[in-house]
């Protein structure tokens, strides 16, 4: 009878493991241990839940360093990246070699970020070292979280901080949901704006709330179909379009919705602007609607001559585009 009762009670165990979202790849497992660096176990985390369908990468709570890494697709099916913990970028910037990113989400379908954890990008070093604003040849600082070739995925409950330049940035995104994503960086980090994308489509962000020293959410060329509700925005420059009209043969932007949001102590509030003599291009279809300001600088702003630190050479731009690959985006400037 016991017998009986107790592999009874083993299958349904076992039952409910393998009913459960699927396999899961504890970063623990693969060395990691709080405090410590955690870059090579992650990567080997991350290769082997994605070469599973309906894995999750877990790295539970505590602090812990992580270098630069590009999680790389296809995988095999669904992912999870279930961050509980708090990651710590390394705060010299020579340790990124000149690459432009941090933690690198790229060609993955179906992705999940999770679980209530921090990207801490630490920039305070690198803050003091941005002399984009005056020099031509500034150094390259690297982005917190990208997000390249990502398709029907969802990002939510995370947190970024203090990143060294851009917290998030999108390039080539389709459908991706942004859910209580939390942004903050001091009112003088420079150039540290929320999320930037370009040429991605169904974007939604639902709830974010981002208070840094540039914009909150920008967004560049080829871009359609984004819908932003709930946002709160402040210190920062606001939301903008743009800028756009650096460059030849840059895509619409429409279909831009944002529908609800809070601006607090923002130099601008919603804005586009496009670069002085820029070539022809579209934006179009774009909605604001029900925002509240509060002690905003220039509420409503659509700015055709656009030119920080009168940085607008045709050579200037030329270099930006081929130093970050970013799409159209405001770099540096500002
Ligand atoms: C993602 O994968 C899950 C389970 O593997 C599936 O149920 C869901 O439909 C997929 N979602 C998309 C958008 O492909
Ligand atoms: C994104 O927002 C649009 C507009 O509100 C909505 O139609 C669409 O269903 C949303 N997508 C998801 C996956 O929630």
């Amino acid at each position: 009878m016991g017998k009986n009762f107790s592999i009874a009670t083993v299958s349904l165990l076992l039952l409910l493991t393998s009913t459960n979202a699927g396999q899961v790849f504890d970063v623990k497992s693969y060395g990691a241990q709080t405090n410590g660096d955690i870059t090579q176990a992650l990567t080997q985390a991350w290769k082997a839940a994605c070469a599973v369908a309906g894995s999750k990468v877990v790295i539970s709570t505590g602090t812990y360093k992580l270098g630069l890494v590009t999680l790389l697709g296809p995988c095999k099916g669904s992912i999870e990246f279930n961050l509980q913990g708090t990651l710590q970028a390394p705060s010299d910037i020579e340790s990124f070699k000149g690459k432009d990113g941090w933690v690198v989400f790229e060609r993955i379908d179906n992705l999940t970020v999770s679980g209530g954890g921090v990207f801490d990008g630490q920039g305070q070093l690198a803050w003091q070292k941005n002399n984009c604003a005056k020099k031509y040849n500034c150094d390259i600082l690297p982005i917190n979280i990208r997000f390249n070739f990502i398709t029907n995925s969802i990002v939510q409950d995370i947190t970024s901080k203090d990143s060294k330049f851009f917290h998030i940035n999108l390039l080539e995104c389709k459908n991706l949901q942004f859910q209580h994503v939390t942004i903050t960086a001091p009112g003088d980090s420079p150039n540290t704006d929320g999320i930037h994308m370009g040429r991605s489509s169904q974007i939604n962000i639902t709830n974010a709330n981002i208070g840094t020293c540039d914009d909150c959410i920008s967004i560049g060329d080829g871009t359609q179909d984004i819908t932003i509700k709930q946002l709160t925005c402040g210190p920062g420059h606001g939301i903008s379009i743009g800028s756009l009209g650096r460059y030849q043969n840059e895509q619409p932007v429409s279909g831009i919705r944002v529908i609800g949001a809070t601006l607090s102590n923002t130099n601008n509030g919603v804005r586009i602007k496009t670069w002085p003599a820029s070539p022809s291009g579209t934006a179009s279809d774009i909605h604001f609607e029900n925002v509240i300001m509060d002690n905003v600088g220039n509420p409503v702003l659509i700015d055709q001559n656009y030119c920080p630190n009168n940085q607008c050479s045709n050579e200037l731009q030329e270099h930006y585009r081929n130093f970050f690959n970013i799409g159209s985006c405001e770099v540096c400037l500002q």
